[in-house]
Order: structure tokens, then sequence, then C-alpha cells
């Protein structure tokens, strides 16, 4: 039978609005899928990014530069919005109005108040799908991670340590983006490093210390002089999380200049009776320790097989990478706006909720920085 096909919008069409296009171009990948996205009119407001889709994207059948006029369309379902920060809640709550399902970018608002306007649209749109993007957990080696935190494989928690590392921003002549403007950007990559836990614990982070650092204040404005680096490069966060009946610290990281790290995303769990640990640094490879009363404390490090949430036409013994994990989060998606919760399998992508917890957190983080002191969250529950 022919997949269902969904007919999406992308506005943003810069660095992930064109993963998205190659992650659905290459949809024949997935195995025992019966939804499909198809992406047939994209916005940009910069006319050369939309052109690349008219270049490379046969489905396309309109470009915009407005995004009102994309939404105005009614034969587009969905939407993938890849905007830069300090358009999310604008740009998010129109397109929820709009009754479009949407797969959001992080940090989905660019800080808490943004977040909390989008979290009202979305609760006035119940049938409208809404899921923020996460790609990292959908990896082999996080995906098992998360079946033995299922499991309650650990017993007592000792600790948790999740993070997000890349370091490109150390190159001194690298020119200015938006990236690093205060204006459309105060904390984003911090979503990836708190998703592991949000996905994986969905418990409760009460009172965090947190050390906020900059290390290159100033970089090319590239016109001939230099503009000053305005956001946080490195975010180390001493969180204590609080559940029904333990409580045990998590340390959550994110830095933007962390020697020689490209987009590494680990997460590590130490429990009493069993601790593991998973980094996309080696996307391949798992490593476990089972504690057993007087037998030695030792490490398994294993190849983990390329077996993913979704099927794919992949071999087992053949690595995973990050087009990998995007195809994956987009077959969640799909399979969240045709099935529902029939989903055909238990992983679902991030919530709305979650990347609320994830600006609680975050401004927390702020808080501190200003104030010196631990600031105990409020979940408001
Ligand atoms: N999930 C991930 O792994 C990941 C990685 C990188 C970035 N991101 C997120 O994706 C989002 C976009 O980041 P990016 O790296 O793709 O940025 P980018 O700068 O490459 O692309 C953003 C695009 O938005 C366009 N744009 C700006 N204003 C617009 C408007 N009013 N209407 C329509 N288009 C407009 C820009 O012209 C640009 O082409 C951000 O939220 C960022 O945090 C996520």
């Amino acid at each position: 039978m022919a997949n269902q096909i969904i007919r999406f919008g992308v506005i943003g069409c810069g660095l992930m609005g064109k993963e998205f296009a190659s992650a659905a171009a290459r949809w024949c990948h997935l195995t025992d899928v019966d939804f499909e996205p198809r992406i047939v009119a994209v916005c940009d407001a910069n006319p050369s990014a939309a052109e690349w889709f008219q270049q490379h994207v046969p489905s396309v059948e309109r470009t915009y530069s407005e995004y009102k006029e994309l939404l105005a369309d009614p034969s587009v379902e969905a939407i993938y919005c890849a905007v830069p920060h300090n358009l999310h809640a604008q740009i998010y709550v129109d397109i929820i109005r709009a009754g479009k399902h949407l797969l959001g970018e992080k940090p989905f608002g660019i800080d808490q108040d943004a977040n909390a306007v989008i979290q009202q649209a979305i609760d006035k749109m119940p049938q409208v799908i809404v899921r923020c993007s996460s790609e990292f957990p959908f990896f082999p080696g996080a995906q098992q991670i998360v079946q033995w935190v299922n499991e309650n494989r650990f017993g007592k928690i000792i600790e948790v340590e999740a993070g997000f590392w890349h370091s490109s921003d150390l190159d001194s002549t690298k020119p200015i983006n938006w990236k690093r403007r205060i204006a459309t950007k105060i904390h984003g990559r911090s979503w990836h490093a708190c998703a592991p836990f949000a996905s994986a614990f969905r418990q409760e982070t009460k009172k965090c210390p947190f050390a906020l650092t900059k290390i290159v204040n100033e970089c090319p404005d590239g016109r001939g002089g230099t503009a000053p680096c305005e956001t946080w490069d490195n975010a180390v966060l001493a969180c204590e999380v609080e559940t029904a009946d333990q409580k045990f610290p998590m340390l959550l990281s994110t830095k933007r200049i962390a020697p020689g790290h490209a987009n590494t995303w680990f997460i590590r769990i130490q429990g009493t009776d069993f601790s593991a640990e998973f980094s996309t640094k080696y996307p391949k490879q798992i490593a476990s320790l089972p504690y057993e009363l007087g037998r030695p404390q030792a490490w398994h490090v294993w190849d983990v097989p390329n077996k993913s949430a979704y099927g794919t036409i992949t071999g087992g013994i053949f690595e995973f990478g990050f087009s990998d994990s995007i195809l994956q989060m987009w077959a969640a998606f799909c399979d969240e706006i045709v099935n529902r919760s029939g989903i055909r399998q238990f992983f679902h992508c991030a919530t709305p909720e979650e990347a609320a917890g994830s600006h609680l957190v975050f401004t927390a983080a702020l808080a501190s920085e200003r104030t010196g002191e631990t600031v105990t969250i409020d979940w408001g529950i």
C-alpha cells in the first residue's frame, strides 16, 4: 500500500531546513513505515536560501519570503520551522493558530516568557501535534540507555552526567553570526544537554548552582571590524534531582568551546546495580557495568548494533550517524501525525513540556550567575 503523504512547509531554509530536505529525500531508507513527508512549500526571508530548495527538492511547488503567506496555504498540513530564536514565539504561535502540525527547533522560544507564549497557543489547539527537535536520543546507543532506564536497571542512582560540546568558536577569526548575539539567542545548545534527562528520566531538577563562562569575547563582524560575542560560551550546571524515592546529583554541561570536540553529545549514568555511558563521539560504542557483589567491577564495552526505533535497510554492523538520527526523529514525528497515540514504537519526539523544563533550568542558571547563589527550581506542580 502507498505511504500516507504529509504535505510539509519549511520556514527557515538554512542549515537545519536543508537537513530536513535531505532526510525526506532518503525516506526509502526506512522499512515498514506507512507515512512520508513531502516538502511542498518553503519560506525564507533570504531568497537565495529558498532557491536551494527549488534547485534540489523537486517536490517544492511554491516558495515564499513571508511565512504568513505559506501558512495561508490550506494544502500544507505540517511545518518544520528552523529560524533564529528571537522569531520562535511569533512564528510558532502563528503556525499553531493556523492549525498546522509543528516540529519546531530548540530552544522553543528565546527565553522562558517566549516559551510560555508558545505553550499558551498549544493549549488552545490540542488537535495540533507540536514537538521539539532533538535528534541525539535516537542514536541506538542512547536508545539502549533509555531502555535500561525504563527497565529500572540502575538501582539507586548515584550520579548522572549529560552534555553537548563543540569547539568551532575557539576560532577567533570566525565571523559573528546570530548565534552569538543576545538579541537572537540566549541559550540553545543547552536544550540538547537537557534532552537526555528530559527523555530518559522525566524527573525533577531541584537545585542548581551554575558556572557560566565567556571565553572568546570578540570576533570579526564580517565587515572588516570586530563585534562583541555577547552569549555565554560554556555552561556547567551542578543540579540536584529529587524524585519520590531518591536524590542524586546531575551535571549538565553545554559548551561552545570544548577543545577537541565537534558536536559531542553524551550521557553517563552511575547506579548501585548498573552503570552505563554513551557518547556520539564513539557512535558505535556503548559501555555498561553491571555490579554484582564480590565480582570484579569491570566495564563491558561493545559495538551496539545499528538497530533504531524505526527499521532501516542498513545492515546491523554499519555505523549510525547524525543524518540517521534526524531521519529517525522525522519518522517519529510523522508517525505521531498519522497514528497519534498509536505510534509504532515507544520513543516519541521531545515534547513542548520538556522544552519548557529546559527553559526553567537554564533560566535558573542565568539567575544563579547574576546572584551567585544556588537556585531552587519551582516546577509549579
Ligand atoms: N537540532 C539541531 O541539531 C540543531 C542544529 C543547529 C541549529 N538548530 C536550531 O535550528 C534553528 C535554525 O538554526 P540554523 O542553524 O538552521 O540557522 P541558519 O541561520 O542556518 O538558518 C536560519 C534561516 O532562517 C531564515 N530566516 C530568518 N528570518 C526569517 C523569517 N522572518 N522568515 C523566514 N525565514 C527567516 C534565515 O534567512 C536563514 O536562512 C535554531 O532554532 C537553532 O537553534 C538545531
